[in-house]
């Protein structure tokens, strides 16, 4: 038995839907913690291409119980569409949906929209889910709970107030909420009439499983440069995407956690705005974007792409306490005669080897880097021979690169991936021991 936490140690994307869909063959549990449909997790089966927003990784299996836990805030109409997803698969998914987590409303786009035009340069280039004014909503104790939803008094009551506050806040921004409050009423129930048979309690469900000594997967979403905390603030998301976000948002207290294993992009991809040191704006970096189809999975924006950069994976693998790395994307970054890895920053003539705090002090870092060898390029099928032989069929200088990372932040490496299908992974070590 063991509860084990999946995170993305960068810039969000790094492959976390992936590495899920592979531990959770073994897991009895997997649960989604943070964020909400501004995740976008892609998890190829037999050829076939899925993406989830809201749904945990997990769900491509008939098995496993799959939790969106009280961290998350969840969109009920895409939710409702990813349900029916995966029923199209050929199963009933076992999902339960905390009574406690957050809804997203109509005015919260509106004002995601507003608020990020209002930004300037401070805007975060946001998905334009709602994210931001949801968890605004909840930190203010405005929010609207999935267990809200299942009672007609109860929702009224919340929403007569609410509905009345965001078209005033809303026509601040010039903006005019087109839904009347019976229309928004009537919508969120129909929601909830449609989302009932799947809302329970996540906490008291995880704690059983937890009880039974079942395996119990954390999904995270985003990733650490992201969270609201420890990430770039104000160019981040709203919530804890790093492991501490696994204990507040699932109600699994950390002395429970076995493990987090931090998922690492072997180059740096980030969407959305702020500082970037080690951003490309060269033929490599453009060959790794075509190369890898760096594209948005939720807004299909082209996503920034840079050599990584061992100054915020350092920070990172302090800031999850990570136990575990999970290599992605070794095949992407082959082809290149040079590697490069950022090992420090110059700031304002200075070295260091930290984050700074703030986002002035990150824009002025300029990366000092070192130099490896590259890997050759090999076609797709040669790729999927070497991940079934294994680790020591990879090539040389891709292994001394990734060692090189892993000795570097002192966290061992449990997976390799060279592609992006369940088949395409090299596990050194599994969380779940059965
Ligand atoms: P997530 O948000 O961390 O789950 O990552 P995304 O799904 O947004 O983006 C990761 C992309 O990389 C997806 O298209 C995956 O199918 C793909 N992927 C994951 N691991 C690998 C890998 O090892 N090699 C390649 N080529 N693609 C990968
Ligand atoms: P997954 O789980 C990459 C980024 C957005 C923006 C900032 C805030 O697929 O890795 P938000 O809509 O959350 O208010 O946007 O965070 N962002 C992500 N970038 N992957 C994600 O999720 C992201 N979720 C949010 O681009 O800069
Ligand atoms: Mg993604």
């Amino acid at each position: 038995m063991a509860v084990a936490v999946v995170i993305g140690a960068q810039w969000g994307d790094e492959g976390k839907g992936k590495v899920v869909d592979y531990y959770a063959s073994k897991a009895d549990f997997i649960a989604r913690y943070c964020g909400g449909a501004n995740a976008g997790h892609t998890i190829v089966l037999n050829g076939k291409k899925f993406k989830f927003n809201l749904m945990p990784s997990g769900a491509l299996y008939p098995d496993k119980v799959n939790v969106i836990g009280n961290g998350c805030v969840i969109d009920p109409k895409r939710l409702l569409e990813e349900i029916e997803m995966v029923k199209k698969e050929g199963h009933e998914p076992l999902l339960v949906i905390s009574g406690r987590a957050h809804v997203i409303m109509p005015y919260h786009f509106e004002l995601d929209g507003a608020e990020e035009e209002r930004k300037g340069p401070l805007a975060a280039g946001t998905t334009r889910r709602g994210i931001g004014p949801c968890y605004s909503d909840k930190a203010s104790r405005f929010g609207i709970r999935v267990a809200d939803l299942l009672s007609e008094k109860t929702l009224s009551g919340r929403l007569t107030k609410l509905h009345e506050l965001k078209v005033k806040q809303l026509s601040i921004y010039g903006k005019n909420f087109g839904q009347t409050y019976e229309q928004v009423l009537e919508q969120y129930l129909a929601y909830g009439k449609k989302l009932a048979p799947y809302i329970g309690d996540g906490t008291q469900t995880l704690a059983q499983g937890v009880a039974k000594k079942k395996n119990v997967l954390l999904e995270g979403a985003q990733g650490a440069m992201l969270d609201i905390d420890h990430g770039l603030y104000p160019y981040g998301t709203s919530s804890n995407t790093t492991a501490g976000g696994a204990c507040t948002g699932t109600g699994i207290g950390p002395t429970k956690i076995d493990e987090v294993v931090g998922v690492v992009k072997v180059y740096t991809s980030r969407v959305g705005s702020g500082p970037l040191p080690t951003e490309l704006f060269d033929a490599v970096g453009n060959g790794i974007r075509d190369r890898g189809e760096e594209y948005g999975t939720v807004t299909r924006r082209p996503r920034r792409i840079g050599w990584l950069d061992l100054v915020t994976l350092r920070y990172s693998a302090w800031v999850n306490g990570l136990t575990g790395l999970a290599f992605t994307r070794l095949d992407t970054l082959a082809g290149e005669q040079e590697v490069k890895i950022c090992t420090h920053y110059e700031l304002d003539g200075t070295k260091i080897d930290y984050m700074p705090q703030t986002p002035e002090e990150f824009a002025r870092c300029k990366p000092v880097y070192i130099s490896m060898k590259g890997w050759k390029a090999m076609p797709e099928p040669e790729w999927k021979a070497l991940a079934k032989r294994g680790y020591s069929s990879l090539p040389k200088e891709a292994r001394e690169y990734i060692e090189f990372v892993s000795k570097s932040l002192s966290v061992p490496i449990y997976v390799v991936g060279v592609g992006p299908g369940r088949e395409d992974t090299i596990v050194l070590k599994h969380v779940f021991a059965k």
